[in-house]
């Protein structure tokens, strides 16, 4: 047992996305932070956010049109007061992030805004065409950088949150030598993002083993809504390419989808067609490719110009090129991939988690925002507003005091996995996910999930030391919370889709379903 160096800042934040740089440099108005990342500080979910950010700034548009979008994705459960503050804070935060240095596409003198599923308006900014979040994390990295306040550290690896009589008080944190440090803070914002590496088929990168829930789970804190999970209906599907994300904004400037049999489909399933919120879209994938045996559809812009596709999708354009499709005159091969959780660290409306002194920011919350199922970029904009308040509300904290203790840490080296042995077991977790706890569930693909965990549970039984093992640690910790919650709600409701109870039953599940590791499932 070694007792661990310690370093001491005022707030220390985990993660390098929008909702971590954005906090940093709200935060460092009158706070000294230290900014971790697990690899490199532009390496996120952020980086590869495309669509845009949602937001009312149109006059035509107003936050009431908005939050009703809001809702109706958000299939009954969303929060009221969270979904007020995101549409009502929503558009200040967008000027702020231009003061930061953002740059949105403009046309006319006025910024450029799509449409993208379920929103009733055109209200989405975009940077680049559809390199939004690229153009986000350049220019907020570029901020916290040269800020003196701000402590960057880059390929440090969050291990496991500190707690200390209730309330949390630091971090154990791997240096990149593989040295681990125990990081002291009045305040710790979790803004390590989303969980899609639970799924065998994912738009989201590497970094997206859900490492925030865990160690939030593991440190007392409430876990809620997480059997909500969203499938992105358009993801690449070709062989050889990667899952690469065909953003809705495609759809939203007028691509179609069809069967393999070349037939247009969606307006059997839904009046929105192409549009309709994406749990419907994808769900209606899924059963014209049972029906025609497919494992893919296809998205067909080819109605339109040339110069619109290459203007307004120049990445997404690139990448099909890159595998031999071209937009311009080929349909896209597309199959719904995990995107996005709903569910995550439950937190209040300034981002503050049940366990004192910890706040959650961004993919890795639940505010209440989200409901059932996000409305297409209200991600970006979510992480901002609650950002924001989150440093509002850690301006006001009082300071811990020096009496905490020092930490002492140990590494069981003996049972450490080899590489193989982990990527072997992360992959048959994913599939093992993708096959029972996926688009669509039910009891009994459920228990057998739920049952598998459990053995895979049982047989790792080690301290863990090298990232890679820590992650399928975390990732394993995710996949037993999101299986449990799916096996315990009964009916289907946005993200969440049951087979044997097909319909939505407000009567019964118009709730949530909150998890922690001393009260179980609440
Ligand atoms: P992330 O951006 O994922 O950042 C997480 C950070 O945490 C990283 O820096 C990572 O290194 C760090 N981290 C994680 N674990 C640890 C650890 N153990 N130790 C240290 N650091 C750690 N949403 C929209 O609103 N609009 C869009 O157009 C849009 N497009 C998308 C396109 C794609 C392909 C994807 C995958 C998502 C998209 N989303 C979009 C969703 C949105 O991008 C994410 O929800 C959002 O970016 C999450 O931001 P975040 O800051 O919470 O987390
Ligand atoms: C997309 O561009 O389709 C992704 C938007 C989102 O996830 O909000």
């Amino acid at each position: 047992l070694t007792e661990l160096e310690m370093y001491k800042t005022d707030v220390l934040i985990i993660g390098s996305g929008i909702a971590g740089l954005y906090t940093a440099l709200k935060i460092s108005e009158d706070k000294n932070v230290i900014l971790l990342s697990k690899t490199a500080l532009t390496q996120s979910n952020t980086r590869y956010a495309q669509g845009g950010i949602a937001a009312v700034t149109a006059e035509s548009d107003s936050p009431e049109l908005h939050r009703q979008d809001t809702l109706i994705a958000g299939a009954g459960i969303c929060l009221n007061e969270a979904v007020e503050v995101l549409v009502n804070e929503g558009p200040s935060c967008i000027t702020d992030l231009i003061d930061y240095g953002t740059k949105f596409d403009e046309e006319n003198g006025a910024f450029a805004l799509t449409k993208e599923g379920a929103h009733s308006q055109r209200r989405i900014l975009h940077a680049q065409g559809d390199a939004t979040g690229a153009e986000i994390v350049r220019a907020l990295s570029k901020c916290a950088l040269s800020n003196e306040k701000i402590t960057i550290l880059e390929n440090h690896f969050t291990l496991d949150l500190v707690t200390h009589q209730g309330q949390c008080i630091g971090a154990l944190v791997r240096k990149p030598d593989g040295q681990v440090i125990y990081i002291r803070a009045n305040a710790i914002v979790l803004a390590t993002g989303g969980a899609g590496q639970l799924y065998r088929y994912t738009t989201n990168p590497e970094i997206a083993t859900g490492d925030g829930m865990a160690m939030a789970y593991r440190a007392g804190a409430y876990i809620k809504d997480v059997e909500f999970i969203q499938f992105h209906p358009t993801s690449l599907c070709y062989p050889g390419a990667p899952r690469f994300l065909i953003s809705e904004a495609v759809r939203g400037e007028g691509a179609v989808l069809r069967n393999i049999k070349g037939e247009r489909f969606m307006e059997k399933y839904h009046p929105l067609k192409e549009l309709a919120p994406r749990d419907i879209v994808a769900r209606a994938m899924v059963s014209e490719m049972e029906s025609t045996g497919s494992t893919f559809v296809y998205l067909d812009i080819t109605h339109e110009s040339e110069e619109l596709i290459k203007h307004r999708f120049p990445t997404i354009y690139k990448v099909c090129l890159r595998y031999g499709l071209d937009m311009v005159t080929d349909w896209i091969p597309v199959a719904p991939a995990a995107h996005y959780i709903m569910g995550g660290i439950k937190t209040d409306l300034y981002g503050e988690t049940s366990t004192k002194r910890l706040f959650a920011c961004g993919e890795v919350s639940c505010t209440g925002v989200h409901g059932a199922n996000r409305l297409a970029s209200n991600s970006l904009a979510e992480a901002l507003v609650f950002g924001r308040r989150i440093a509002e509300r850690i301006g006001e904290l009082e300071d811990i005091g020096d009496e905490v203790p020092a930490v002492s840490f140990s590494l069981m080296r003996q049972h450490t996995m080899n590489n193989d042995t982990v990527m072997e077991r992360k992959l048959r977790l994913q599939k093992l996910m993708l096959a029972h706890v996926g688009l669509k569930r039910s009891e009994k693909g459920l228990t057998k999930a739920v049952r598998e965990l459990e053995r895979y549970v049982k047989a790792f039984r080690m301290k863990v030391e090298k990232p890679e093992e820590m992650e399928y640690m975390n990732l394993l910790t995710c996949a037993c919370l999101v299986a449990n919650a799916a096996l315990f709600r009964e009916e289907s409701r946005g993200g969440h889709y049951r087979e044997d109870f097909p319909k939505r039953d407000d009567l019964v599940w118009r709730k949530h379903i909150v998890q922690s590791i001393e009260d179980g499932v609440l």
